[in-house]
């Protein structure tokens, strides 16, 4: 994009903030969004909006026609397509924007949008770095934008449940709080494909967007991307942002205090640049660990199976799988724990039979984690203008803390992190990693 383009953006995008800011939605009226990004995802989060009934699709954007014309079919209506996302914001006809497209691609769509007066839906994880995330927060605020991130659980009515369970102290104090994503990719993972010409020179560049030239390989593309750094956090933010942000809305947590990890790619023979083996740990102020394991090479399930997270509490541990969840309690007693001797079996029998259970089991959790419910809620809030359940500053919390994780490992360090100033205090050289250089003539504002 020339310099005089990107003014010219800038300039009708000033304009059209002004102009919504006039225009206040009515009870009947109808939504009128546009899709960018409608591959994997972007085409799930269509189909959700399209059930809430209460939106229309006027416009989608993506670099493949193939899926804009899938979209388009499936719409119900006449939505206009467009190949550049600056063209679909700039369109007077869309009022809100569902961003669907890769990582990387996140705050500059985002921000473009708040400038050009749109409220936004953008999928998980909110950005590629800390200083990319903080500044969509400041744009949504600055422009006063209706935002919601793609961690739909926060809008899923059976761990609204949960959520609210926990936080009224029903297992008590979670000391632990741990987290899964089990997959067994090994030996041959997502494949080793050699680099190639790329379909279109032109799509591929629109592709890479911000991040670094680099020749095309087809697993670095389409929904693959995931595996690989310039363009995705890998499963630590694809997967463990939705188990973090849980967590952190059950508990009501903010930053942790500390991070630290390890791993790496061990055995998985591809040609991945995300390990296959991972653990963080999390430490907060208030007596919390957090952890996430990510295990490429083996996926036994848990105990019981499939729980993704797991609470330990004072009073009783909850396992979530999916949009389920069970209570099972603590065993307490109050006498202290004794000496173990010899001489003296007898403290050990008093002290194990005076055990009780802290509560009765809970297994009444029943449900599944719904878009169309968060997409709903996004449909409201920007009637209402009021935050939605996951707006842009608690995905961002939730996003940053899995990026630490990802720090930790690249550094091999134990961090100190003041979540005020976003930095970490122990180790000035991680700090700049906290952000990257984009590509010319991309520029973060
Ligand atoms: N909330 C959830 O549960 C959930 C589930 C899956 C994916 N996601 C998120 O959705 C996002 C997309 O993932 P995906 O699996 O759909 O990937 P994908 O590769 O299938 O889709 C991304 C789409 O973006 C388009 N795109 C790329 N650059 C573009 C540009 N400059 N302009 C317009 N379109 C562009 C691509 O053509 C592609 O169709 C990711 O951030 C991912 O983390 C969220």
């Amino acid at each position: 994009m020339s310099d005089s383009t990107r003014r010219d953006f800038a300039k009708g995008a000033a304009l059209a903030t002004a102009a919504s800011y006039s225009k206040i939605m009515g009870a009947n009226d109808r939504l009128r969004m546009g899709y960018i990004g409608v591959g994997n995802r972007g085409d799930q989060v269509h189909d959700a909006f399209l059930e809430t009934g209460s939106n229309e699709t006027v416009a989608v954007c993506d670099l493949r026609e193939d899926y804009m014309d899938f979209a388009v079919k499936k719409s119900r209506a006449n939505p206009k397509k467009y190949k550049e996302y600056r063209d679909l914001l700039a369109d007077k006809d869309v009022d809100a924007v569902a961003i669907a497209s890769p990582d990387h691609w996140h705050a500059l769509m985002f921000i473009d949008a708040c400038n050009a007066g749109k409220d936004v839906y953008v999928e998980k994880p909110l950005s590629l770095t800390v200083v990319e995330g903080r500044k969509m927060v400041e744009a949504a605020e600055r422009t006063r934008r209706v935002s919601q991130v793609g961690t739909q659980r926060r809008s899923t009515a059976s761990l609204i449940e949960a959520a609210d369970f926990v936080r009224s102290g029903g297992i008590g104090h979670v000391t632990v709080a741990k987290s899964y994503h089990l997959e067994n990719e090994w030996p041959n993972g997502i494949g080793n494909p050699p680099d190639t010409n790329p379909p279109s020179e032109k799509e591929w560049d629109m592709w890479l967007g911000p991040a670094p030239k680099v020749p095309y390989n087809i697993n670095r593309s389409y929904y693959k991307f995931r595996w690989f750094r310039d363009y995705s956090g890998g499963q630590l933010t694809n997967y463990g942002v939705h188990n973090v942000d849980m967590i952190r809305w059950a508990l009501g947590l903010e930053y942790p205090r500390r991070v630290t990890a390890l791993g790496g790619k061990y055995v998985v023979k591809d040609n991945r640049e995300i390990p296959d083996t991972l653990e963080v740990i999390w430490e907060y102020d208030g007596g919390t660990l957090m952890s996430f394991s990510h295990y490429d090479a083996s996926a036994a399930s848990q105990n019981p199976p499939r729980a993704e997270i797991e609470l330990r509490g004072t009073k009783g541990t909850m396992y979530l799988m999916g949009g389920r969840w069970q209570v099972v309690p603590e065993q307490i007693t109050d006498l202290a724990f004794f000496a173990r001797t010899p001489l003296d079996r007898e403290s050990e029998r008093a002290y194990k039979p005076s055990h009780k259970p802290a509560m009765e089991p809970i297994s009444n959790g029943k449900g599944v984690e719904s878009t169309p419910s968060h997409a709903r809620n996004f449909v409201e809030c920007v009637k209402t203008r009021k935050k939605c359940n996951a707006d842009v500053l608690i995905g961002h919390v939730s996003t940053v803390t899995t990026l630490l994780g990802n720090i930790a490992l690249k550094t091999r360090s134990l961090f100190e992190w003041d979540g005020n100033a976003e930095r970490f205090t122990n180790h000035e050289a991680a700090n700049r990693l906290l952000f990257y250089k984009y590509r010319a003539p991309y520029r973060l504002a």
